[in-house]
Order: C-alpha cells, then sequence, then structure tokens
C-alpha cells in the first residue's frame, strides 16, 4: 500500500514538476527576463514605482524597451509582471484573444470602492451589460449639443488675464470638471467659480489614493485610508439627490432640452447602484483625459509658430461663430493637431490587463522576438502606449516630433500601432 501511494506521489510530482520546466523554459528563457541585482528583484519593481512618481516613467520604460526588446518579464517576490509596446501583443490582448484576458481580481479590487461594477471596472459580462446601457447614451444626437461648452470655456477666459503667465493644466481640469459634472447631473459644480471648490478637492484625493492602490496589484489594501472613505462618501453624497430625483421622475422625464446624463440612464434602469458606478465611471473618464489632451496641444501650439498660425486660419472660417458639430468634423488641421497630440502625449500612457486562463501572447519570444511567449493564468501584462506611439520602427525616423501634417492625406494604416482610445 505505502509503496503504491508513494508511486502515485512521485508520478503525480513528475508530471507537475515537468510541467513547471517546459512552462518555466518558454517564459523564462524566452521571454526576456529584467536582470535583477538584489534578491526577491525588488530593485526592478522600485525602479518602475519610482519612475510614476518621479515623472521619470516615460523615459523608464524606453530605456527597459531598448534593453531588453518590446516585450520582457519583470520578476519580483517570485511574480512575473510582463511588459509590452509590441502593436501584435496588444492588439491580442484588447481584440484577437479578446476572451483570454480582462483587467482582472487585483485591478477590480483597487477599483472597487471607488468605481464599483462599472464599466472602466469590468469584465465579460459585467462589462457587456455596462456597454449595452451606456450606447445608446453616446448616440450623436446625445452629445452633439455644444452651446453649455461655450459657457464653461467664457468663464475659463475670465482666469486668463492678458500678458501674464497661467497654469492651463489646473485650469483646463477645473473647465473639464464643470462640464462633466454638468453632462452627468444637469449642474456643473462650478469649479471654475470658485478657487477653493470642495468637489475638486474630494475627487482629486480619491483619485490620487485609487491610482496607488491600483500601482501596488495584489498589495492594494496597503494604500487605503480612513480619509478614502471618507471623501468616497462625499462623492456620494454630491450624486445621490440627482440619481434620487431622476430615479423618482421616472422614464420619459428627460427631454432633449434638459438632457443630462443620469436621467437618461433612468430610460434604461432604476437601480441606484448600477446608475452610481457608471456615473462614478465617466467622471473619471471625463476629467483628466480631456484636461491633459488639451494643455499638451497648447504646450505644443505655443512652441511652434507655424502651426499656431495654420490651425488659427482654419478655425478663422468661422468667422467668429460657435462651431457646430459638422464645423467640427470638417476642421481637418485641427483634427490632426488633436491626434498627434495624443500620439505624443497619450492621455492614458500605460496601462494593464491580466491573462484570465493559461494563454499565449503572439510575439516576445525566441532569440528574434518573434515568437509567441507562455502567458500563466493570472500574469500582469502592463502595456505602454505611449513608447508605442514614439518607436521610430512603427512611425519613421521623425517619430519624437510633434507635426501634425503626418496625419493629412496618410495613407499608412494607423491600427494597432495608434491607440489612445485603447
Ligand atoms: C481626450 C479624451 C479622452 C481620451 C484620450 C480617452 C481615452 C480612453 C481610453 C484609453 C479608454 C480605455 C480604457 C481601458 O479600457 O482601460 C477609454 C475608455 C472609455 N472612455 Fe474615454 N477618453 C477620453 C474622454 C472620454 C470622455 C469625455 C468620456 C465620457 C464622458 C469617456 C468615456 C469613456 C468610456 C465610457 C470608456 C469605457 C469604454 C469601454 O470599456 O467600452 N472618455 N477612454
Amino acid at each position: 500500500m505505502l509503496i503504491t501511494i508513494c508511486a502515485v506521489l512521485c508520478l503525480t510530482w513528475f508530471i507537475w514538476f515537468s510541467r513547471g520546466l517546459s512552462r518555466r523554459k518558454v517564459t523564462a528563457l524566452d521571454l526576456p527576463r529584467y536582470r535583477n541585482r538584489y534578491p526577491l528583484g525588488l530593485d526592478g519593481l522600485y525602479r518602475f514605482y519610482r519612475s510614476l512618481y518621479d515623472d521619470t516613467f516615460y523615459e523608464t520604460m524606453q530605456s527597459l524597451y531598448s534593453e531588453y526588446g518590446h516585450t520582457f518579464n519583470l520578476r519580483a517576490l517570485g511574480i512575473d509582471f510582463y511588459f509590452t509596446d509590441d502593436p501584435e501583443n496588444i492588439k491580442a490582448m484588447l481584440a484577437t484573444q479578446y476572451d483570454d484576458f480582462g483587467k482582472g481580481p487585483a485591478f477590480n479590487a483597487a477599483f472597487y470602492p471607488f468605481l464599483g461594477d462599472g464599466i472602466f471596472n469590468a469584465d465579460k459580462i459585467v462589462w457587456q451589460s455596462a456597454r449595452h446601457l451606456l450606447r445608446p447614451l453616446f448616440a450623436r444626437e446625445r452629445i452633439s449639443h455644444l452651446d453649455f461648452f461655450e459657457r464653461h470655456f467664457q468663464l475659463l477666459l475670465n482666469h486668463i488675464p492678458d500678458g501674464e503667465t497661467v497654469d492651463l493644466l489646473g485650469l483646463f481640469m477645473r473647465l473639464a470638471l464643470d462640464i462633466i459634472t454638468e453632462y452627468l447631473t444637469g449642474d456643473s459644480v462650478g469649479s471654475l467659480k470658485n478657487d477653493e471648490n470642495e468637489f475638486a478637492v474630494v475627487f482629486d484625493a480619491v483619485q490620487l489614493t485609487t491610482a496607488r492602490r491600483a500601482s501596488l496589484g495584489r498589495l492594494y489594501f496597503l494604500a487605503s485610508t480612513v480619509g478614502y472613505r471618507k471623501n468616497l462618501d462625499k462623492l456620494e453624497d454630491f450624486l445621490k439627490p440627482y440619481i434620487e430625483e431622476s430615479i423618482k421622475l421616472g422614464r420619459g422625464s428627460n427631454n432633449d432640452n434638459s438632457y443630462h446624463f443620469t436621467a437618461a440612464l433612468c430610460e434604461y434602469t432604476t437601480d441606484h447602484k448600477v446608475i452610481r458606478d457608471q456615473i462614478m465611471s465617466l467622471l473619471l473618464a471625463g476629467r483628466d483625459t480631456t484636461a491633459t489632451a488639451l494643455s499638451w496641444t497648447f504646450y505644443e501650439l505655443a512652441r511652434s509658430q507655424p502651426i499656431w498660425t495654420l490651425l488659427r486660419n482654419e478655425v478663422s472660417k468661422l468667422r467668429g461663430q460657435k462651431p457646430t458639430f459638422d464645423n467640427l468634423k470638417s476642421m481637418k488641421y485641427l483634427q490632426a493637431v488633436i491626434s498627434e497630440t495624443l500620439r505624443l502625449y497619450p492621455s492614458v500612457p500605460h496601462n494593464v490587463r491580466a491573462s484570465m486562463k493559461e494563454t499565449t501572447l503572439p510575439r516576445g519570444g525566441g532569440p528574434d522576438g518573434n515568437e509567441p511567449v507562455i502567458c500563466p493564468k493570472g500574469t500582469t501584462i502592463n502595456f505602454t502606449i505611449h513608447t508605442m506611439h514614439t518607436r521610430e520602427d512603427l512611425w519613421g525616423p521623425d517619430a519624437s516630433i510633434f507635426r501634425p501634417e503626418r496625419w493629412l492625406n496618410s495613407s499608412t494604416s494607423t491600427s494597432w500601432i495608434y491607440l489612445p482610445f485603447k
């Protein structure tokens, strides 16, 4: 009996060991591994996190990709963290092997107190139902009323005295917050009217703690504080009356003149939590992305008189009239400037997915990095849109130069090498 048990155990161990060996062969030998100098890989992890906090993230990632290739493995504390800026691998995660990847449990847990099951924190069925719910609310006729942008923009202009230097990023953050809160609830928090706006302060604090939680992966809970819960409560207190009012008024209360997102959402659901979670996701989606894109656009315009002149000439054709949605669509140079800004300064420069089962990524292995690599279940895969957008082998020798003209009459396909909205 004892011999049988031993034999079974030996056999099980042998199968387990040889599977592990073959997997390790592919992941460890074929995928270039970050060379740690200290035990447990803490120096690699430290280098990555430090770059997030001292604003050297882009340079750090660029130097890592040039040293190790466009897909590599940083192993720390015995955990594999893959990094890639290879369009084929990103395409696999977001499209061709979509079912194999998701945001993953660590990401979900880090974001849950803030976003709940909102679209940004959802995978698979939860994501599909969020997407189904939100899609009609982004139909063109719902988002093409541009008048209220003008109202907020005039308030922003009051903060820009002639001939003085101003912090445009701070002002654009306030502009975007005022617009998104009005769009979502019908009422703006009015941060441009009030320098000490409490909602803006609370929203910043919640975003910062959530980002810290997310950057700690499975150790996300270490970044929580009592203040985090209190600030979340304050955000909820702000949204609650709008949600309750919209639910009370019920279906059909929303018309084109008084369109706001919360009321429109009540056409499809009256579940308080569902509405709350989606609204939080849109608050997150709508502010920093827009504000940073506007800031970088003006940064580049301030540095190039010829580009400024060309853009001004196109805008002058409106003869001082407010643009319509169709006007905006026909302004090709404006679109080129925005596309180029989002290429060099993508609002979401780095993102993350996790493998939901054992699977592969199409590239990164073998001597030339063109072979598939194994991706064990639960592997975190970081993908860097920012460095991919400035790769000379993909964009040409002027990849790092701001040149909106590259978008005019371009016959080159940019699908999967240009992903500012993925
Ligand atoms: C310059 C402006 C913007 C940029 C660059 C941008 C970029 C992105 C990116 C990169 C994602 C993918 C995130 C991920 O899946 O991990 C995303 C998703 C999303 N964004 Fe934006 N965004 C912008 C503005 C907005 C605004 C103003 C809204 C709405 C008010 C919005 C709503 C959404 C929604 C609902 C999703 C989730 C889509 C889905 O999962 O199907 N975004 N955006």
